[in-house]
């Protein structure tokens, strides 16, 4: 088989074989097809589309590009929560420990940094000593003794995902229902998982803006996700405004931790309950709470009692991080430059480009312009309001920590631009749109094949 081929196939819409995906991705794992080779096949995927037999082949042939991890040993179910990205998006570091807590297994394989949207991996990588490329027998040893623990690709474990995610981010393709649904399951699926629940993201900050083209991702996921044995429900949510107070790297785990320690902050609470509402599911579908109901108390529980903060803190220390530096948080934040960006009007903020508030944060350091560079662990956006609040001309809108102050203009030049005035209060959005199970995914795509 040659690759040119394969990428000549694609840009003329004509579907690969099982045997043609195994191969482009047997190539991408072992690095053995040139990165410009695979860039082009992902351009012409994302910009043809994928059919349902080749997106179910890829993700097949991306989960077995490696090792699996084996939860069985164990003993107790194991699930998992992952989103297609977001700004501010810091759920798993509430929903592992939560779910964890709660008797569970949380053997979680996630992400960097990916377009506009902050990584799981990068933003724990901001505590000192903390490992994400762990062993499998490493990543066993974590979750006997914390029940989560939150890892990255590695040459060994989904490698295939490893180079096309890196790859994706730098060349414009991330944004494809087919190549993000193989990319998340080809992980989840290589956890072993019993359940996982999909956080699918819909509106201005979501890669797939449009709602129906959510709602079909949505659909892709649980239906293949069931398919290869792993019971699945998706979560359409709002992604109109960052989630939480903090987007950034440092600063969205301190937001974390504190709601974790039980603190409310008015700008936390959609965070907080959405993070409930993932793990209610997750707690539900591993068979600990008869109802996602009673998931819901059994999490909010954890939250009151402190054992859901015990999990994270046990986790962070077992994968070498140094948990006091949760104690010294606010010196622990040493931003090179901060800056206030007060409203440029008066009015109610009526909509904002979360896109570009994503882009906003990645381009004052917390996200990186070339595969493998740094990211700065102190950079990030802390927002002083909200979709729906009033502000009169010159209010603080957000503070901006940057790695430098020529960072600003740009960054704020996004935010500015984000932002949509109105003369009257806008009508409030819902937080979840809809929750999608198995019979409704093949409905959906059987509505549309
Ligand atoms: N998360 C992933 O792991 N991959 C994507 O493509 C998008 C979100």
């Amino acid at each position: 088989m040659h690759t040119i081929d394969l990428i000549r196939k694609t840009r003329d819409r004509l579907p690969l074989t099982e045997a043609e995906i195994h191969f482009l991705v047997t190539g991408a794992a072992t690095e053995s097809i040139p990165l410009e080779q695979l860039a082009a096949w992902l351009m012409a995927a994302r910009l043809n589309g994928l059919a349902l037999d080749e997106i179910r082949s890829l993700t097949l042939a991306m989960r077995d590009s490696g090792v699996r991890f084996d939860p069985r040993p164990l003993n107790q179910s194991a699930v998992d929560k992952h989103s297609t990205g977001g700004v501010g998006d810091k759920t798993s570091f509430l929903v592992a420990p939560i779910a964890a807590a709660c008797g569970l297994i949380v053997p979680m394989i996630s992400g960097r940094a990916l377009g506009h949207t902050g990584g799981t991996l990068d933003k724990l990588e901001a505590i000192p000593g903390f490992r994400t490329a762990l062993s499998l027998s490493e990543f066993e040893a974590v979750l006997r003794h914390a029940g989560a623990a939150i890892v990255s690709q590695t040459p060994d474990l989904v490698p295939a995902d490893r180079v096309l995610y890196a790859l994706r981010d730098r060349t414009g393709t991330v944004e494809s229902p087919g190549l993000i649904c193989a990319s998340i399951l080809s992980k989840k699926l290589a956890a072993g998982l019993d359940a996982l629940v999909l956080d699918v993201k819909t509106g201005s900050g979501a890669f797939l803006r449009d709602p129906a083209e959510a709602e079909f991702l949505a659909a892709l996921l649980v239906s293949t996700a069931e398919a290869a044995g792993t019971r699945a429900v998706a979560l359409l949510t709002d992604m109109g405004q960052p989630l939480g107070y903090a987007a950034g790297n440092w600063i969205e785990l301190v937001e974390a931790v504190e709601l974790l320690g039980n603190q409310r902050n008015p700008g936390s609470e959609d965070l907080r309950e959405l993070s409930l509402q993932l793990a209610a599911w997750m707690i539900h579908l591993g068979g600990q709470a008869s109802s996602p109901r009673h998931g819901y108390a059994l999490a909010e529980a954890t939250l009151h009692n402190g054992s859901a903060l015990d999990r994270f803190l046990a986790m962070v220390t077992a994968q070498g991080g140094d948990a006091s530096v949760f104690d010294r948080a606010p010196s622990f934040h040493r931003p090179g430059a901060t800056h206030t960006l007060t409203a440029a009007q008066s009015g109610w903020i009526a909509a904002l480009d979360t896109t570009a508030l994503g882009w906003a944060v990645q381009r004052l350091g917390a996200g990186r312009e070339t595969a493998g560079a740094p990211v700065d662990p102190h950079a990030g956006i802390r927002f002083h309001h909200r979709r729906g609040d009033r502000l009169q001309q010159g209010d603080p809108f957000a503070t901006l920590y940057a790695t430098r102050a020529d960072l600003f203009p740009e960054a704020i030049d996004l935010i500015q631009s984000a932002i949509q005035w109105s003369d009257t209060p806008p009508q409030p959005v819902p937080l979840v749109h809809s929750i999608l199970d198995r019979a409704r995914a093949q409905a959906i795509l059987a509505s549309r094949s």
